[in-house]
């Protein structure tokens, strides 16, 4: 492990900065959670509404108790179960956790991410860290440091580099405010894993809008429009399942897993390519496929 590289991002964190992480998901843009002035940061830097609540990381389910309240002992299971790892478990936030960090809302979402680098730095700095993805709003998030925006590079202090990201997507949001629990953003982890665990977690209709105020109906989406289809026009780019026709167009795995690691990354390469529009072939339906649908659908609604 680097340790010079975990002291710089220590110190930096510590003393109100903004660094860049990497997390099993994509990365973040961190900062500490408790401190407003560097969350407004990192608002800033991502042009953030302000409406719009960040998640905040710890090094263990103990400490979970700093930054929440009234946790129920379902939380205490999950974490047991799945961190750290890809969930976000939305809980009652603590007075000490800042308002902009929440977005005004009393909750708080917390999670335990699954990267060495990233542990170890929650471990040295003993801070909580709100980390939003670290793209800018609306923009697809970044699952490697290759893939990060000019504006993210430009406004963070420091960028730790932990190779490509094993998830892909961003972390299952679970809200443990309500019964019964109820997803409001899907992930690698499933509504079936949830259940497994003896959690029976409601999906998000549209009122999840209102609950969780990230979900806006266009997010993720890369600057080129994405077309979903079934099979991608000739001579066209974009994502699909058998062979290539022409450089333009990348195979994907056709396992969920390996679709989800590969989707970000596969299409900020596109994206660089500047074409009139990326067509994605339509992967197969079915509770692992959710997040990846989910993702699609985001980046392919029109914008505004
Ligand atoms: O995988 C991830 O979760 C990544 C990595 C860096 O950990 N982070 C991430 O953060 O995706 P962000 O800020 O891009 O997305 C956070 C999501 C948003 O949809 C936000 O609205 C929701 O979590 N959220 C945060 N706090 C919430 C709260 N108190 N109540 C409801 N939703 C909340
Ligand atoms: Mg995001």
């Amino acid at each position: 492990m680097n340790l010079p590289e975990i002291q710089r991002a220590v110190e930096i964190l510590k003393s109100g900065g903004v660094v860049v992480l990497p997390t099993e998901t994509v990365y973040g843009l961190a900062c500490d959670a408790l401190n407003p002035e560097a969350v407004l940061r990192v608002f800033t830097i991502k042009a953030r509404p302000s409406d719009n609540p960040l998640i905040v990381h710890v090094d263990r389910f103990e400490r979970v108790a700093e930054i929440a309240q009234n946790v129920p002992p379902e939380a205490a299971r999950l974490a047991e179960r799945f961190w750290p790892g890809p969930l976000t478990m939305v809980l009652q936030k603590a007075p000490r956790v800042p308002d902009v960090t929440t977005g005004g809302l009393d909750t708080v979402a917390v999670r335990v991410p699954n990267h060495p680098l990233t542990l170890e730095v929650l471990k040295a700095s003993g801070l909580a860290l709100a980390a939003p993805s670290a793209n800018v709003f609306t923009e697809l998030s970044p699952t490697s440091v290759e893939d990060l925006s000019d504006a993210v590079r430009a406004g963070a202090d420091l960028v730790l580099d932990g190779g490509p990201c094993a998830v892909g997507v961003e972390s299952t949001v679970l809200d443990l405010t309500e019964v019964p629990a109820r997803i409001l953003r899907p992930g690698a982890i499933t509504a079936e894993d949830l259940a497994s665990c003896g959690i029976e977690a409601v999906k998000s209709d549209g009122s999840g809008l209102r609950r969780s105020p990230g979900r806006y109906p266009r997010h993720y989406a890369p600057r080129t429009p994405v077309i979903l289809v079934a099979s991608i026009p000739e001579g066209a780019g974009g994502l699909c399942f058998g062979l290539p026709e022409n450089p333009t167009q990348i195979q994907m795995p056709s396992d969920p897993s390996g679709y989800r690691r590969e989707l970000y990354r596969a299409l900020h390469r596109l994206d660089r390519l500047r074409l009139g529009a990326v067509y994605v072939e339509v992967p197969p339906q079915g509770p692992e496929w959710e997040a990846v649908q989910d993702r699609l659908l985001k980046a392919s609604s029109a914008p505004g």
